[in-house]
């Protein structure tokens, strides 16, 4: 399952948040360049010259690509668990065929079936909860989960889950571990956006109506099945919608506090193919060449946030989820579409370099220059997809700031508050909110 680990540390003393207070610390002596390099910092023990934080990169969950690789799932399950096994086959009501032809491959290879098809968007604890006990009833030893981030999420937290007898809001905000053991679990994506394949994290809506998420290695795929074909028949509007979140992890994966060099390599490749094959996928819904190169971009920049995390946009993307059930990429594009230009304010450089990938001139221009025009071409790709930016027929206006401004600064949200590069008041969630929710 473990492909590649990496541990990146210069002493066992050089903590993170020792380096972070030394360079903030530092006045601001950004290159005018276009690289994404952190301002120059002294190690505060060490007193050496440093622009790199340590970090930690990986686990990463094998990943299979290939158009119609599907077909080989049975002996994919055959070697993860062998012959004859019993599988929950937790699957999209809105692909139920997929499912049916999953299932059919299954049965062929000789493993023993069950399904589970009861999963809305932004899927509910309880939805989670039963198929959970689905997994238990059938004495399940892997976990097939096919669909949308919504259908990932509820299979792996119930893969996860299911050694157990507890429900999974005992799991949220990470304020009790997962249970240590975990059954197989197999991620087959349908929409090219969340990265779930890739992640180490499930996102649900507990019974208070907040969106809230389980994080641990036992939330981790052993494998991901990426077989372009079965995303051919996402409609254009949730294309855009998904690739827009996949192209916001990358974005957000690069520009926030625990952002590293290594990460930077998987968040810019992603933002490039994105920004190169989304608006084929769009137009042009079976060009296998576009949804193949955006489905690998979505996984990447899972793998991008799983390593440093997601910032503002998904702060305020789930309080926009949550209070309006607005779709997930959406609701996270127009967030950071909102947030873009203030973030950069604090981040000059990093964000210099997204502007670069987003297709932004560079070349012996100012940073500032070429900053200007970061936040308008963001706008401008995003209305391309054909994404719609207003929310007016999503039944919310602006009367609606303080409630989005409380739900942002809610502690479900905390996490993703403190990793963004600029420090987030009440007073920016409001503003912010405002921006959003007035947008046209
Ligand atoms: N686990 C993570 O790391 C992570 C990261 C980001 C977002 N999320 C979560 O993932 C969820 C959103 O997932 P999503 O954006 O993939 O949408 P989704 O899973 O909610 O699906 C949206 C709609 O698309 C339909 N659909 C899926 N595949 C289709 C296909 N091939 N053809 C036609 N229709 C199809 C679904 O039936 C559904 O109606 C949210 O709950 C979000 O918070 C999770
Ligand atoms: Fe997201």
């Amino acid at each position: 399952m473990i492909v590649i680990a990496v541990i990146f540390m210069m002493r066992p003393d050089f903590s993170a948040p020792d380096a972070m207070r030394a360079c903030a610390n530092l006045p601001a002596t950004l290159a005018d360049g276009y690289g994404y390099l952190s301002p120059d910092c002294v190690h505060p023990q060490l007193g050496i010259a440093m622009t790199l934080s340590p970090f930690y990169f990986g686990p990463l969950a094998s990943v299979a690509f290939g158009v119609d690789r599907i077909e080989k799932l049975g002996k994919d399950v055959t070697s993860l668990v062998g012959g004859g096994a019993p599988v929950l086959l937790i699957s999209d009501p809105g692909v139920s065929a997929l499912g049916d032809r999953a299932e059919a491959i299954l049965k062929v290879a000789g493993h023993r079936v069950a399904r589970f098809q009861d999963i809305r968007s932004d899927p509910l604890s309880r939805q989670i909860d039963g198929a959970a006990e689905a997994a238990r009833r059938h004495g399940a030893r892997l976990v097939v989960g096919l669909g949308g981030g919504s259908a990932l999420d509820v299979s792996k937290m119930a893969a996860a889950i299911a050694t157990d007898d507890k429900p999974a809001e005992h799991y949220a905000l990470a304020v009790n571990p997962l249970p240590a053991i975990s059954l197989c679990k197999i991620c087959i994506p349908t929409t090219s956006g969340t990265g779930s394949e890739t992640t180490k994290v499930s996102v649900f809506t507990n019974e208070k109506g907040e969106k809230v998420w389980a994080w641990g290695s036992s939330l981790s795929a052993d494998m991901s099945l990426l077989d372009p074909r079965l995303t051919v028949g996402l409609p254009a509007h949730l294309t855009a919608a998904t690739g827009i979140d996949a192209l916001v992890h990358a974005i957000e994966a690069c520009t926030i506090r625990r952002a590293n060099s290594m990460n930077d390599g998987v968040c810019f490749q992603a933002i490039g193919l994105i920004v190169e094959y989304l608006p084929r996928a769009v137009s042009t819904p079976d060009d296998l060449d576009a949804r193949g190169h955006v489905q690998i971009a979505a996984s990447l920049a899972g793998i991008a946030i799983d390593n440093s995390g997601t910032g503002i946009a998904h702060a305020l993307g789930h309080a926009l989820g949550a209070l309006g059930h607005v779709h997930h990429g959406r609701a996270v594009g127009l967030s950071l579409r909102a947030a873009l230009a203030w973030n950069a304010e604090a981040e000059p450089a990093r964000h210099a370099s997204v502007a670069a990938a987003l297709g932004v001139a560079s070349e012996g221009r100012k940073q500032k220059d070429v900053l200007a025009e970061l936040s308008p071409r963001f706008d401008a790709f995003v209305r391309s997809t054909g994404l719609a930016v207003s929310l007016s027929k999503d039944g919310l206006s602006a009367k609606d700031s303080e409630r989005l401004a409380n739900l942002m600064m809610a502690p479900e949200n905390k996490a993703m508050r403190d990793s963004n590069c600029r420090t987030i008041t009440a007073a920016d969630a409001l503003t912010l909110s405002q921006a959003v929710l007035s947008a046209a």
